[in-house]
């Protein structure tokens, strides 16, 4: 028996990872890659963080055992987690109204997510901002969901179109799923404000919807509490939803795939029945997660001079971060290239958006080996001195002509 007919088709490659394989490629000793979200530091590196390479020493030192985890992952890490997402001293914590399951990073969160909404009876139509990261909407279609879009950002590009928004929402139907990032918008950067959040929750109840909310760079915007302002307007009696969370970016842990889904019930019992459903949906997919990356975190998260090392970690990537934005708008600027750059100094996380048309991000690539995504979104922790002038010079070229 041959292969099915549409696998003798060479699918596209990954438009982010894809890239890189072409950037690997590329002879040119000029080239940047702007163009994947892993955090490097100035000299281009991704760095182990001190406060990881502690617990790993110290994880090597208890000489573990290499059995396999419970389904739905460690109850340390668990817990570990939810403190984490909500505080310690949260309500939805103190009431155990939560289920959290270990899984292989935040995209698995999101596999395991779609597959538990669908598993159970959900409404097979996701809401997904436009735009979005690519892989959510390969994600949810591959799982069986029917995508709609949310209108995301106003016409520059550079805020959230609040009333264009909401009014789609609107226009869902009870039960309808609606995929929230919870910080740090990728690609965008731009993220809504508490009473936006406030707002959407309104929308939320009004039209009874499910949101997941896609929260892969806690404490890479403002800080750990500070980047779960949507918290506030969901953790309502009785509104039930799911956080899907990654470890990849605030702990530097992006190949040892760690992440966690969590879902909040009304109360415990429905909460556990819930997380019978989600060992269902992980035993099916890849049976229980991988150990090590979430061995880490837990190491970090409980013991509290290592939780104080990250912290400090942490703060570092994001002021690192800040610094680029502050030093990439005044380049820009001082470069005279038309447009409001501005705004890229206050936008939050990993990434900015140029606005750049295919053909000008197609230049960047071609004519000066800088490799950007999409609409000319940008991982903004890759500038470093050494980098910035060639590619602002780069974007000057291709903008003006
Ligand atoms: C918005 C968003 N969600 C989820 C993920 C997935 O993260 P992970 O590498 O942990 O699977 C990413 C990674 O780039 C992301 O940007």
């Amino acid at each position: 028996m041959a292969l099915p007919l549409r696998s003798l088709t060479p699918a596209p490659p990954d438009p982010i990872l894809g890239l890189t394989e072409t950037f690997r490629a590329d002879t040119r000793p000029e080239k940047v890659n702007l163009s994947v979200g892993v955090y490097v530091d100035d000299t281009g590196v991704t760095p182990v963080l001190p406060s990881v390479l502690e617990a790993e020493r110290r994880l090597l030192e208890k000489a573990g055992s290499k059995g396999y985890l419970p389904i739905d992952g460690r109850p340390g890490y668990k817990k570990a987690v939810r403190d984490l997402v909500f505080g310690p001293d949260h309500e939805i914590v103190e009431s155990g109204r939560s289920a959290t399951a270990q899984t292989p990073g935040g995209t698995g969160a999101l596999r395991v997510a779609a597959d538990f909404l669908l598993q159970t009876g959900s409404s097979k139509t996701i809401w997904l901002s436009e735009p979005t990261w690519p892989n959510h909407p390969q994600l949810f279609t591959l799982a069986g969901f029917a995508l709609r879009t949310y209108p995301y950002l106003d016409e520059s590009g550079r805020s959230v179109d609040v009333g264009r928004m909401l009014s789609a929402l609107r226009s869902a139907v009870p039960g309808d799923v609606v995929l929230l990032h919870g910080s740090c918008h990728n690609p965008s950067g731009v993220d809504p404000d508490t009473e936006t959040w406030a707002a959407i929750a309104e929308i939320v109840i009004e039209r009874e919807l499910m949101p997941v909310v896609d929260f892969a760079y806690q404490g890479f915007g403002f800080g750990l509490r500070e980047d779960a302002d949507w918290l506030a307007g969901l953790a309502r009696p009785g509104l039930e939803f799911l956080i899907c969370s990654s470890f990849s970016k605030n702990f530097a842990l992006y190949n040892e795939r760690v992440g966690a889904l969590t879902v909040v019930a009304a109360d415990s019992t429905r909460a556990s029945s819930a997380l019978s459903h989600l060992k269902i949906a992980i035993r099916a997919n890849y049976s229980n997660p991988p150990a090590h990356g979430g061995d880490i975190v837990e190491t970090i998260l409980t013991d509290p001079a290592l939780r104080a090392q990250w912290e400090v970690d942490l703060a570092g990537m994001r002021t690192r971060i800040l610094g680029n934005r502050a030093s990439l708008v005044k380049a820009l600027v001082a470069a005279g290239i038309p447009g409001n750059w501005d705004p890229i100094g206050r936008q939050r996380g990993m990434f900015a958006l140029l606005g750049l048309s295919a053909d000008q991000v197609a230049r960047l690539r071609d004519e000066f080996a800088v490799y950007v995504v999409g609409k000319g979104r940008i991982n903004v922790a890759g500038l470093t001195p050494a980098n910035i002038d060639h590619v602002v010079a780069a974007v000057k070229a291709v903008i003006e002509g």
